[in-house]
């Protein structure tokens, strides 16, 4: 039930911090079959990470991170698993909330068949996904209601820097501030984001860029605007822009800036070149300011580690797309033309 929340989002997204620690520390009980799990993926050629919509931008950060490291990763999108062949040496990563989205359950089926193991990240037990998974690990949201994908998401963010990390060797000492990084950033910015939630929703279309991990994220958050609030959001590299994009912006056309403190100079370099075109800026950081003038309206999480940016970033993104959908009348639990578990092809 919704004990006294004004939506299943609402309550979902101040569920995510102990749905981080919860997903933490129960893959962390199983050592044993996580240490499989990374095991698996160290030895492979080539692992494939397989899913769909905000899973799928899960899945880009932990490619993101291996990529770093010379691993290769190749992220597929679900619904496109026929462009991608795989063999015996490659390892599958499957990463879905439901464990029932049909073209990942297809793309994985049809990756095992050609001989690749299958490792998958779920967040229910007992599903399709896992049952067809030769390791089964499990992110612990509990279960989620909202349409839009929140606390599962963060939980899989979560899950994925763990996974990354024992991969990379990487001390884990950093991810015990994982659930307080959350909580901070939600009430840090819940404020600000509802102020920016009612600006843009008066707009029809706008912008989300970011650099490095901070692209995943833009494209989260431009997902769940488009979603919940129906108004068309983009989300490409800040560094793209002058390679055609820029083209369309004009006085106040929005643009949210995601900054997850990478390559920042980079980044404001982007911000200033949307500020000549009298563009609308808004930026969500983690780690380090990016605004170089107060007319900026901007949502500063401060963290303790770079690797947190993601975890950060995940609540103000979302409560953007959720106040916009309020703005806007719509129910955010309930949008238009989707089901929660999308069974079809
Ligand atoms: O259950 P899954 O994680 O496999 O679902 C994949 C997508 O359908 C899902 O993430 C969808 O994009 C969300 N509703 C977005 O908020």
């Amino acid at each position: 039930s919704l004990q006294g929340y004004e939506s299943f989002m609402m309550k979902e997204i101040r569920e995510s911090w102990g749905a981080v620690r919860d997903t933490i520390v129960g893959l962390m009980n199983d050592m044993e079959k996580l240490g499989k799990a990374v095991k698996a993926m160290d030895k492979a050629r080539r692992i494939l990470v397989v899913a769909a919509g905000t899973s799928y931008h899960a899945g880009l950060i932990f490619a993101s991170r291996l990529m770093r490291t010379g691993k290769t990763v190749i992220p597929v999108i679900a619904s496109e698993y026929e462009n991608v062949k795989a063999g015996g040496e490659d390892v599958v990563l499957v990463i879905s909330q439901s464990g029932e989205t049909m073209d990942s359950l297809l793309a994985m089926k049809s990756f095992k068949n050609s001989g690749s193991f299958v490792v998958s990240l779920t967040n229910t037990l007992g599903n399709s996904i896992s049952y067809y998974s030769d390791i089964a690990l499990h992110t612990r949201a509990g279960p989620e209601i909202g349409v839009a994908a929140t606390k599962t998401f963060t939980s899989q963010v979560g899950a994925l820097l763990l996974i990354s990390s024992l991969m990379i060797g990487e001390n884990l000492d950093y991810l015990k501030e994982a659930e307080s990084t959350v909580s901070s950033s939600f009430s840090k910015s819940i404020g600000y984001a509802e102020k920016i939630g009612v600006d843009v929703s008066k707009k029809q279309s706008l912008y989300y860029l970011g650099k490095g991990l901070g692209v995943p994220m833009a494209m989260e958050g431009a997902l769940k605007i488009k979603e919940i609030a129906y108004i068309h959001a983009e989300a490409y590299p800040a560094g793209e822009s002058k390679h055609g994009p820029i083209a369309l912006v004009e006085k106040d056309f929005p643009v949210i800036f995601v900054n997850t403190g990478e390559h920042v100079d980079e980044l404001r370099n982007n911000l200033k070149e949307m500020q000549s075109r009298k563009a609308r800026v808004y930026v969500v950081s983690a780690g380090s300011e990016l605004r170089s003038d107060q007319e900026v309206t901007e949502i500063m999480i401060d963290i303790n580690d770079a690797r947190l940016a993601p975890l950060a970033l995940a609540p103000p993104l979302q409560l953007i797309a959720y106040y916009a959908a309020k703005e806007r009348g719509l129910n955010p639990d309930r949008p238009r033309n989707l089901a929660k578990t999308v069974t079809v092809r």
